[in-house]
């Protein structure tokens, strides 16, 4: 008998391959300002929601501009990425991701997706998976955002599940401090160091052995 009761899923980066689309979005803006911005140091950007992206692009750049430009800013961002995500179809899955929810609703756990994205509903439609899911956290109805432990609290508690009983997937350094502090279980998928807080990294979606995590 396992512990766990849910399974609570980051979206961009552990469903589907959506953190190189918001990567890519990013990137068009930083190089329109001028500012040096890699794959590395997207690094720091995942799971930090839009705005707060947005600062530490510009802090990079040591730009400092009004709200009002902060925002236009923000809304092309949006843009790139809503028509990168327009084009996306059941492919765009990342690989193993159908097995692990098939094999997490085989196990009993009720599910929820915790992503930061305003466009998580969407993408999850795009993808054809929102039916998996008994509950799909809204980022606009979230106080604090990761590392804050609420997304993730929200889910648990819309799920009816206690918070130890739980189990968290990230990819973003971000997001496995907010899992931790949710009181959850936490695994990785990606970079064991960058994920150094989890309690089990693998580091693909393929790779997760779900039954290794529900015996933990
Ligand atoms: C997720 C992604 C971030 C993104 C954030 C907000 O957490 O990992 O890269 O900035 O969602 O997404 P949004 O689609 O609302 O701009
Ligand atoms: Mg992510």
């Amino acid at each position: 008998m396992s512990r766990f009761e849910a399974a609570i899923f980051d979206l961009d980066g552990v469903l589907a391959d959506s953190a190189r689309s918001h990567f890519v979005a990013w990137k068009r803006i930083a190089d329109a300002l001028g500012i040096a911005f890699d794959e590395q140091a997207n690094e720091a950007l995942k799971g930090i929601d839009r705005m707060g992206s947005l600062r530490r692009i510009l802090e990079m750049g040591r730009i400092s501009m009004p709200q009002a430009e902060m925002e236009n800013l923000a809304a092309r961002k949006n843009g790139f990425y809503i028509d990168a995500i327009a084009e996306m179809t059941p492919a765009d899955l990342l690989p193993g991701t159908q097995r692990l929810l098939d094999q997490a609703q085989d196990a009993g756990l009720k599910c929820a997706v915790a992503s930061a994205s305003s466009n998580a509903p969407f993408l999850l439609k795009q993808l054809g998976i929102s039916e998996r899911f008994d509950f799909i956290a809204d980022a606009g109805l979230i106080e604090r955002p990761k590392p804050a432990p609420d997304i993730f609290l929200a889910c648990a508690a819309a799920l009816r599940v206690a918070p130890q009983h739980a189990v968290g997937f990230e990819d973003a350094a971000a997001g496995i401090a907010a899992i931790k502090a949710a009181g959850m279980y936490a695994v990785g998928i990606g970079d064991a160091a960058t994920l150094a807080g989890a309690d089990i990294v693998y580091p693909t979606t393929d790779a997760v052995d779900l039954r290794a995590v529900l015996a933990a």
